[in-house]
């Protein structure tokens, strides 16, 4: 029988080259192997050992689709993926796993675009696995940039957000946190004629200013202590995409200098280096704060500013357009419970009245944990007025759950779902980040185990 060979079976590029799989272990011997098998299957294969290399290797070579082991010393597989997702990487992820309770976590993290195996590893499961892989599209996210809201407040949102959509102005995105400012930017990247290529979204405030510095213009090797190698900055990573500048009031003033010039320019240089390089960046950039009186008192260039808020979009709290709240319910209800494989529950007047009397400090993402945490903790087939109302009323402080296994669960469950971030596992809870490190020691616990 004349056999095409395995070659015809490996998904292509569509620039028909070999599909690319970068894999990830802390087993060297492990990487031979696996190595051996895809090449052999005609992928071109890289490895790294360690999640920090694969953290490194993926940056840098985009793999079609990364291959990781979820155990590994230095950073799990996990984090990696979520790490790598933060910087506007949305690569394919097939994980392989020995822990049955891992494979829950995978299926639970957003995107879809992930896969597992189990150990022992089956060859020729590995081989359909990543051929399904490959084969389908590694952004299936397009869902989750739905924006709800009918009232006439967020109707003029949209139709600013159509207007930017098409062109390649910079947008200056103002409003509380919470309001879905980072939603809003991903929606007009998702609409632009750069929805192909990629968003990558920085959170300035994560940053200290040098960090931030070398983030977003890259380094040259040797440009200061422990600079081994070039590092592609945020700028160059969103190469004809889109920069998404979230708490732009956060960059100290050496980086606004630098913000500006490329903004005027075009043009910029990495940490250390001598060589002005172009890029082609849509940038969008976000703020709770009132960048106006900022550039009052300061803290913030009054040029930067301009450049920046060439067209803003005011984002209204939610207690400006309670009439959202309703649909913005339900929506919530069933995205969760979809993905808590549970039947929809009603809502009955009473809880939306309460929810309607409530003044939204945290805005719709508050919304939106409320009504998680309603679902997880009590499955219900109706929610009622008392489900919600201990936690609209609560503060931020308030315990949610009684006892002390109960608690332990769910703080694992959340640390789950928020992929291993102790920051968002703290807002699923409604505890903050502090009272989280203080349970998490409690419960013995250390956040990694997943
Ligand atoms: N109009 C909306 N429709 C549906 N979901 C929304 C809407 N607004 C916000 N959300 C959801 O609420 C959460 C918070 O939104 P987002 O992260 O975009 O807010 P933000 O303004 O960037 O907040 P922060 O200032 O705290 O960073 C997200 O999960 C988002 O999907
Ligand atoms: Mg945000």
């Amino acid at each position: 029988m004349n056999t095409p060979g395995k070659l015809a079976v490996v998904p292509e590029t569509e620039s028909n080259r070999p599909s690319t799989i970068l894999i990830v272990d802390d087993k060297k011997n492990i990487l031979t192997v696996l190595e051996a098998f895809l090449t052999q299957e005609g992928y071109h294969v890289l490895t790294a050992q360690g999640g920090r290399e694969g953290y490194r290797r993926a940056v840098q070579e985009k793999p079609d689709l990364v291959l990781c082991d979820i155990r590994m010393d230095d950073m799990d597989g996990l984090q990696l993926a979520a790490m790598l997702r933060s910087q506007g990487l949305e690569l394919r992820f097939v994980f392989i796993t020995a822990f049955a309770t891992v494979q829950g976590a995978v299926h639970a993290m957003k995107g879809g675009a992930y896969d597992y195996l189990t150990k022992p590893l089956d060859y020729a499961q590995l081989r359909t696995v990543l051929q399904q892989a490959l084969s389908k599209p590694s952004d299936l996210n397009s869902d989750d940039h739905q924006i709800i809201g009918s009232s006439p407040a967020m109707q003029s949102v949209f139709r600013k957000i159509s207007a930017v959509s098409a062109s390649n102005v910079t947008v200056l995105i103002i409003g509380e946190s919470g309001t879905g400012k980072e939603l809003i930017t991903r929606s007009i990247h998702a609409q632009s004629r750069r929805n192909n290529e990629r968003f990558v979204p920085v959170h300035c405030a994560a940053f200290s200013p040098a960090l931030l510095e070398s983030e977003l213009f890259g380094y040259e090797k040797g440009a200061f202590t422990g600079a081994e190698s070039r590092k592609h900055g945020f700028f160059e990573i969103a190469d004809r995409g889109t920069l998404f500048l979230d708490e732009i009031s956060e960059v100290s003033p050496d980086t606004q200098v630098k913000l500006l010039r490329v903004l005027q320019e075009r043009e910029f240089t990495r940490v250390g280096g001598t060589e002005y390089l172009k890029v082609d960046v849509r940038l969008i950039a976000a703020t709770n704060r009132d960048l106006g009186a900022l550039v009052e008192d300061g803290s913030f260039r009054e040029d930067l500013y301009y450049r920046l808020n060439v067209v803003p979009i005011h984002v209204p709290p939610l207690r400006e357009r309670r009439s959202d709240i309703p649909e913005l319910v339900r929506s919530i209800l069933e995205k969760t419970c979809a993905r808590e494989e549970l039947p929809v529950p009603e809502v009955d007047g009473e809880t939306y009245a309460a929810l309607d009397r409530y003044h939204w400090p945290g805005n719709v993402r508050e919304l939106q944990n409320i009504i998680e945490r309603v679902v997880v903790l009590h499955r219900p087939e109706r929610v009622t007025v008392d489900m919600v109302i201990d936690e609209l009323t609560g503060s931020a402080e308030h315990p949610i759950v009684r006892s002390g296994a109960e608690e332990r669960d769910a703080i694992l469950d959340a640390l789950r779902r928020a992929h291993g971030n102790k920051s968002d596992a703290a807002r699923l809870l409604g505890l903050s980040r502090r009272t989280l490190y203080y349970k998490l020691e409690k419960h013995h616990l250390t956040g990694k185990e997943l």
